[in-house]
């Protein structure tokens, strides 16, 4: 291998290991916890909020905005530590980055469309909320069909 090859590899591995762009995160593959969570909405992912906020959203599964999400104690740890490990302050890359940026030192919002950075991100005319199809803010995949995959662009 020539050393032009070889820097050509080196460059295509780099490039590969990054996330496609700035705006895409890493999605959700851990198999628990994409059916705990992947249930009744997509598996969000967690680098959309701070670790304080999964775990305060762990610790009341049992009233999840009004459902009853919970789930057996060591599958519960499981999902808890992916969350943790992945959120905006951890292991989120630069969307965490930025969810955190604008982000109140003690806010702990359970809400991803309540966060500054989705707001910010979000102010669409009534009419795009409206559509039919989108249901609720939360609904990602209405609008970003892809963000099961952590893509976000357009
Ligand atoms: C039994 C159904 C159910 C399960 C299971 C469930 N959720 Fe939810 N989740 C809901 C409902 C209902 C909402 C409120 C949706 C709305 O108002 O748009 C919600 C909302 C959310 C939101 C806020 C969305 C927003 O508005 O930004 C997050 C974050 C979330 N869930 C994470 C999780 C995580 C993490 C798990 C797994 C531990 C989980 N959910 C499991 C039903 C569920
Ligand atoms: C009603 C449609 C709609 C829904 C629902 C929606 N988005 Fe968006 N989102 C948009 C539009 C339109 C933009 C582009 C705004 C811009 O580039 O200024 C955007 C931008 C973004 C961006 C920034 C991407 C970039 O290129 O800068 C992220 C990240 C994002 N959305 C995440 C989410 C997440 C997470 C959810 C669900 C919790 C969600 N969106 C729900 C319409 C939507």
């Amino acid at each position: 291998m020539n050393a032009i090859n070889r820097l050509l590899l080196a460059l295509g591995l780099a490039v590969t290991a990054l996330p496609a762009s700035a705006d895409s995160v890493r999605p959700v593959t851990d198999p628990l916890t994409l059916q705990a969570c992947g249930e009744c909405h997509m598996a969000f992912q967690p680098a959309f909020l701070p670790a304080r906020s999964w775990t305060r959203m762990m610790d009341g599964l049992a009233d999840h905005f009004g459902d009853n999400a919970a789930m057996a104690a060591d599958k519960a740890a499981h999902v808890r530590k992916v969350l943790v490990d992945g959120a905006a302050d951890t292991g989120g890359g630069k969307v965490g980055a930025k969810v955190m940026r604008r982000l109140g030192p003690d806010a702990t919002p359970l809400r991803i469309t309540e966060t500054p950075g989705f707001l910010r991100k979000h102010r669409l005319p009534a009419s795009e909320w409206a559509r039919p199809e989108v249901v609720t803010k939360s609904n990602c995949p209405a609008c970003h069909v892809r963000a099961e995959k952590g893509d976000y662009e357009d």
